[in-house]
């Protein structure tokens, strides 16, 4: 069943079909690279939920599961530059391949400041899978390339899937840009 497109949207970058797709190619490529291997995917939240709980059922192997809470945005569209961890894991990575699941790769100071955190724990291995991949040369202020992505986007600000305006729209389960009215 298609929404139709919430109001306060001035496009849809990609459809619920188009995420559906390219979920289950994601899904399909991660099964190959971590058959047979001990495998814990860490999402981030609460950006990822949508894109994690898809993409783990597309994925076809063992696996634990476990989430981190964190926050760099506050209410606003520009990245603060202040990683906050609100929920840490708890459990010893020795062993692990670990897998961090994230809604959206900008600047990159989100990403390289847990993975930089997680590699201090030891795990076998630490891999990064996005679902959507800001413009490098736009977006980045650090230099860090995700190993798996969903798709590229421009640097412009997006919702849905997963992904909030302060907290907002979340559910919709396409990928928009929001009306610039909507950020009054
Ligand atoms: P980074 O640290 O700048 O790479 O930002 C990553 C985080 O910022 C993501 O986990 C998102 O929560 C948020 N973010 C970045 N761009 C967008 C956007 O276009 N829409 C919604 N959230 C975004
Ligand atoms: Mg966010």
């Amino acid at each position: 069943m298609e929404h139709k497109m919430h109001p306060d949207c001035l496009e849809i970058v990609y459809t619920q079909e188009q995420l559906t797709k390219r979920v289950a190619e994601l899904g399909e490529q991660l099964t190959a690279d971590y058959r047979g291997k001990d495998l814990l995917v860490i999402g981030l939240l609460k950006g990822s939920l949508i894109f994690m709980s898809d993409l783990i059922r597309a994925m076809d192997v063992d696996m634990t599961i476990d989430f981190m809470v964190v926050s760099s945005y506050g209410d606003s569209t520009t990245t603060s530059g202040n990683i906050k961890i609100n929920l840490d894991i708890k459990r010893d990575l020795k062993g692990k391949h670990v897998l961090l699941v994230e809604d959206i790769l900008d600047t990159g100071t989100t990403l390289s400041f847990i993975r930089d955190l997680i590699r201090l724990r030891h795990p076998e291995s630490v891999k990064i899978c996005t679902l959507l991949d800001k413009d490098k040369v736009v977006a980045r202020k650090v230099d860090i390339q995700a190993d798996y992505v969903g798709f590229p986007v421009d640097d412009r600000f997006i919702i849905g899937y997963g992904l909030d305006y302060a907290q907002k729209y979340r559910n919709l389960p396409y990928i928009a840009v929001l009306k610039p009215e909507a950020y009054a």
